[in-house]
């Protein structure tokens, strides 16, 4: 995710894009820039915050009446200056910003580099304003002609606005697949752009939310819109009622819930381009480039701390489970100080959604000393950990704002199962028909995921009333949901601040279960699967010792319903896929909690997003 402003109007436009980029902010933030035109195409841009842009601009006499800004999070090319939106075309008349991902740039990258176009960074975007140049000057057309035409060239999803040195009074933005907002200001000729209404509500509360496939032109003060298929539209104008803070979190109450609903799209984008179920293509630049260490493997070391740790776990399982490779999963903080046995044919993979924890950093430092392959499964591209690592995957969770990992972990977990299958197809240890049946069904994950959304929020809304007040919880699952019941109990600690424990269920008889009590709820996830008879003889242990019982089930499951005090089902999946649908119902019951308490959900007491320190 990206934010993108656009002014063009009787004000200086500078003040509005700067401050409309820190109010974007939560939508990326390794680099940002804007374009100026007064006359001339002033461009800014800079490495980091929307601050460090502010800082680097100073107090620098910065004119211009319209203008465009960008704040990036980065998926193509390494957050740097170079990199930083906005991109000139080969002429530097034309400045584009740019949300989204353009899928087919290197075919068009190809073809212009023939023609003898210079690109200066590494991303799809400047390809993009290149192409538009391209056609303008074939065509001898219009700008927007230009813009369309490119736009139909494009595979991809896109939210664009274009300002151009030549048509200083024109000004296009572009959707498909990425929001885009219009304002339309108080000042006559007064227009306003952005990924949605946070920059906007403060100078007006008329806005028009473009569609996919359209096209917004704003020349000599009038606002048209127009489909790629050159088909005129009349703009709906809405009055925006909500309030700033409200937009910023999509209309939820909280950043984490905002992240927890975007699962369905998380877990998509992080195996989306990288999996084919038909061809069984598991297509990974780790994967390619350590096939060999991959088939001769004989350990994989997991770090991790916290949310990564137990994503971690979930990961032991997979890679065991499907690559027959010893998996050790460690604390990234306990490794680096017990003088551990590394050895120079291990693979490390350290596991982080900020790619700045201390411990894990340190942790993978001691394993690069000692030469063993080291791996990174991070969020933030560009971060300390990819930039250390010999290869990795990013998991394309987007920015995660809550403190509470929620979108990160199904998202880890998501690229753990496709570097699990993918080592296992190099090692010959997995069927074709086992492997086509996992990809099939990951597929289908997140139409799962929003099923579950959707279907349990009523059930968890009224346990967490039932146990809001509670002081302790337990946590049970075995198999892929032990991993699951830790980060189930985690969730809960870290945001309502009531004491939980996750516990492998069969390990209640071994102490724990002198816990159980009338007081005592303890959720239990009962999915079907070769041992669902041995979790149900934990839940009658439980169930003996009054506990209170709360089952996490699969759809249509007959025999826990008549145990448990609350069921909540889950659809039918791979025994391996399960954590992705399991955790979300603890996720919903931690914040539900947590909000019942009153207390500050994204923020929650002593924690910090990332833990840059030891
Ligand atoms: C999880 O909800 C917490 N925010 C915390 O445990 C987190 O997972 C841990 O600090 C690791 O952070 P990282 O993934 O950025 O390395």
């Amino acid at each position: 995710m990206c934010g993108i402003v656009a002014y063009i109007g009787p004000n200086q436009a500078y003040n509005f894009l700067i401050q409309g980029l820190k109010r974007l902010e939560y939508r990326g933030y390794d680099s940002a820039g804007i374009a100026l035109l007064d006359g001339d195409m002033k461009v800014y841009k800079e490495h980091g915050k929307v601050q460090d842009l502010e800082n680097k601009i100073g107090n620098q006499n910065i004119e211009g009446t319209k203008g465009i800004g960008h704040t990036r999070w980065a998926t193509h090319g390494e957050p740097n200056q170079k990199n930083a939106h906005p991109h000139l075309s080969q002429s530097g008349n034309l400045a584009v910003i740019h949300n989204g991902i353009i899928e087919n740039y290197a075919t068009l990258k190809e073809a212009l580099v023939k023609t003898g176009h210079v690109f200066k960074s590494d991303t799809d975007t400047e390809v993009l304003v290149h192409l538009i140049e391209e056609i303008r000057n074939h065509e001898k057309c219009s700008l927007f002609e230009a813009v369309r035409l490119a736009l139909n060239e494009v595979v991809g999803a896109y939210a664009i606005v274009i300002l151009s040195k030549n048509d200083p009074d024109v000004l296009i933005g572009a959707r498909k697949g990425s929001p885009l907002v219009v304002g339309i200001g108080e000042n006559p000729g007064e227009f306003f752009m952005a990924s949605d209404a946070t920059p906007i509500v403060e100078y007006t509360r008329k806005v028009s939310y473009l569609e996919d496939n359209e096209i917004a032109v704003i020349t000599n003060g009038e606002l048209i819109v127009k489909t790629i298929a050159n088909v005129k539209k009349t703009p709906f104008i809405h009055q925006l009622e909500i309030s700033l803070d409200a937009i910023e979190k999509g209309g939820y109450e909280h950043f984490m819930l905002k992240e927890i609903f975007e699962q369905p799209k998380s877990i998509h984008d992080s195996f989306r381009g990288r999996i084919d179920s038909n061809t069984l293509q598991i297509e990974m630049r780790s994967l390619n480039e350590f096939e060999n260490k991959i088939r001769n493997l004989k350990r994989i070391i997991i770090i991790g701390c916290g949310t990564s740790w137990h994503a971690g776990l979930v990961g032991e399982y997979l890679f065991e489970d499907f690559a027959r490779i010893p998996v050790e999963v460690e604390y990234a903080s306990e490794f680096r100080y017990r003088n551990p046995i590394l050895y120079a044919d291990d693979l490390v993979i350290a596991i982080s959604q900020s790619g700045e924890t201390a411990d894990t950093l340190a942790a993978l430092e001691l394993a690069k000393k000692a030469g063993a392959t080291i791996f990174g499964v991070c969020n933030v591209v560009g971060s300390s950990i990819p930039r250390m690592t010999d290869a990795g995957a990013y998991t394309h969770a987007g920015p995660e704002i809550g403190v509470a990992s929620t979108k990160a972990f199904t998202a880890q977990v998501t690229v753990l199962t496709l570097l699990a299958l993918g080592f296992a197809q190099r090692r010959g240890t997995i069927s074709d028909s086992k492997l086509r049946s996992v990809l099939q069904e990951l597929e289908r994950i997140p139409a799962k995921v929003e099923k579950v959304l959707k279907s349990c929020q009523e059930s968890v809304l009224a346990i967490a009333k039932e146990y809001s007040h509670v002081s302790n919880f337990l946590y049970l699952g075995r198999g892929y949901n032990f991993p699951v019941a830790l980060e189930g109990a985690l969730k809960l600690k870290e945001i309502s601040y009531i004491h939980a424990e996750g516990y492998p269920a069969a390990e209640m008889k071994h102490g724990p279960i002198a816990l159980i009590d009338a007081e005592m709820p303890v959720v239990v996830i009962a999915t079907q699967n070769e041992i669902y008879e041995k979790v149900l003889s934990n839940i009658q242990e439980v169930k003996a010792r009054k506990g209170r019982l709360i089952a996490i089930v699969t759809e249509g499951d007959t025999k826990v319903k008549d145990v448990a005090e609350h069921i909540i089902e889950i659809p039918e999946t791979e025994d391996a896929l399960v954590p992705l649908l399991s955790t979300i119902p603890l996720q919903l019951l931690s914040y539900h909690i947590a909000v019942l308490r009153g207390c500050n959900v994204d923020q929650p007491r002593n924690l910090a997003k990332s833990v840059t320190v030891e």
